[in-house]
């Protein structure tokens, strides 16, 4: 069906360059674990421009797309003199597995703005280590169909082309 059966759904978690580098990876996995959900992949890499256009296509007419893929690639000017590419920030990818999973985790981590999530939902993952729309820490898959893609495209490598380094966790 189009919601689907929701026992032991899973989606896709990415802790984005602003919260891994902000030290939150711990509290989040702490989070993530308090409430109940398994985390059955787990791998640390960093998007190159190619990785993070492909998993925010969907975005690609928006007019912060160009903006949402520089901060997934490269979180700090910093390390575009460093680097000959630009290469990303890390990021923590995760594929979680609980009862109602998809809708549970976007719960957690509140609205896609930070700044409005201090506000509305205090007690949110967002509004504990996000900044604004798009520095905003944490991503849930919003869907059955984008959990879908989203854990193929990094854990199904034969049919994503995700050819990015994977960091020692
Ligand atoms: S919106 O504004 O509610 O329509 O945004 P949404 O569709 O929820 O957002 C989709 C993803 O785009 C990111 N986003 C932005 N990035 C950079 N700049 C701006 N202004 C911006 N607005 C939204 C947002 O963080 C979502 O990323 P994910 O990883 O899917 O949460």
């Amino acid at each position: 069906s189009v919601n689907g059966d929701t026992r032991n759904q899973k989606t896709l978690v990415m802790i984005k360059p602003d919260g891994v580098s902000g030290g939150y990876t711990s509290s989040i996995k702490k989070i993530i674990q308090d409430h109940g959900f398994r985390i059955v992949e787990e791998l640390a890499t960093e998007l190159d421009e190619d990785s993070a256009k492909s998993f925010y296509a969907e975005h690609a007419s928006r007019s912060f797309f160009s903006d949402l893929v520089l901060y997934m690639t490269s979180y700090t000017w910093i390390s575009i003199f460093l680097s000959c590419i630009f290469t990303s920030g890390p990021v923590v990818v995760m594929v979680l597995e609980k009862d109602n999973a998809i809708a549970d985790w976007r719960a957690l981590i509140g609205p896609t703005d930070a700044k409005k999530a201090k506000i509305s939902h205090p007690h949110s993952i967002r509004a504990m280590c996000g900044k604004d729309g798009e520095k905003n820490c944490v991503h849930g898959s919003d869907s059955t169909q984008s959990a879908t893609r989203e854990i193929s495209f990094f854990f199904n490598n034969s049919s994503s082309g995700f050819v990015a380094r994977h960091d020692e966790l």
